[in-house]
C-alpha cells in the first residue's frame, strides 16, 4: 500500500526545540502506512508580495513539497499568546500567489506545547484562524495543548513521560482517522 505523505511543520527554530521533541515523539507513534517527514521552514525568506513575480526556487521547493503532501501535522511553540512568525511565514508563503495556495482541501492537526501551564493554547487557536481561511480540514479533536513541556521529556530531549506519550498516541491514532 502507498504510505501516505504527511508534511509535518515545526514552529521553533531552537537547536533543541521541544517542539521538534514532541515531532520526533509523533512521527515516531506514526501510523506504518504515514510517511512523516519534518519540512524545513527555516530558510524561508519572511514573505514578500513582490516575489509572486519572481522564480524563488526555496519558495517553490516549499510549495510543491506541500502540494505533494496528503497531510499537514503542525507542531509548535507560543509566541506572545499567538503563532511564531517563522511558522507564519511558511503558512503565508504557502498560500500565494494568489489562486494557487497549496493548503486547500488537506486534512491537518495541531500540537501545541508550552513551558507554561497552558500549552500554547493562543497559539493552537490563532493556527485555527487563520488555517480555516487557508482552508485545511483542521481536526478539532482531541484538541492538544502540552503545558509545562519540559517535565515530559529527559535530558537527551527524549519524550519519556508515559502520561504524554499515551495522550499522544490516542491524538495520533484519530489523526490517522481523520487523515484517512
Ligand atoms: C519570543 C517568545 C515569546 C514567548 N511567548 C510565550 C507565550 O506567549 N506563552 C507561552 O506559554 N510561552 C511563551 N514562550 C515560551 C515558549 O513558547 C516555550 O518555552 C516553548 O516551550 C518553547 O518551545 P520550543 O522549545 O519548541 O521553542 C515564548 C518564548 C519566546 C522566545
Amino acid at each position: 500500500m502507498k504510505k501516505k505523505k504527511i508534511a509535518v511543520l515545526v514552529g521553533s527554530l531552537r537547536k533543541k526545540a521541544y517542539s521538534k521533541s514532541v515531532a520526533n515523539c509523533v512521527i515516531g507513534l506514526a501510523s506504518d502506512d504515514f510517511d512523516m517527514q519534518i519540512i524545513e521552514i527555516g530558510n524561508l525568506p519572511i514573505y514578500n508580495q513582490d516575489y509572486d513575480d519572481e522564480e524563488i526556487d526555496i519558495y517553490t521547493k516549499f510549495r510543491e513539497t506541500i502540494k505533494a503532501s496528503d497531510a499537514i501535522l503542525i507542531v509548535t511553540a507560543e509566541h506572545n499568546r499567538s503563532i511564531p512568525a517563522v511558522l507564519k511565514n511558511a503558512l503565508d508563503v504557502g498560500s500565494r500567489p494568489y489562486g494557487k495556495s497549496v493548503w486547500a482541501g488537506k486534512p491537518g492537526a495541531i500540537i501545541s506545547q508550552s513551558y507554561g501551564a497552558i500549552g500554547g493554547f493562543g497559539a493552537n487557536h490563532h493556527l485555527r484562524q487563520v488555517t480555516s481561511f487557508l482552508d485545511v480540514r483542521m481536526m478539532n479533536q482531541p484538541e492538544c495543548y502540552l503545558g509545562e513541556i519540559m517535565n515530559s521529556l529527559d535530558e537527551n530531549g527524549i519524550i519519556t513521560s508515559e502520561r504524554t506519550i499515551k495522550f499522544l498516541k490516542q491524538f495520533m491514532d484519530a489523526y490517522k482517522k481523520w487523515v484517512n
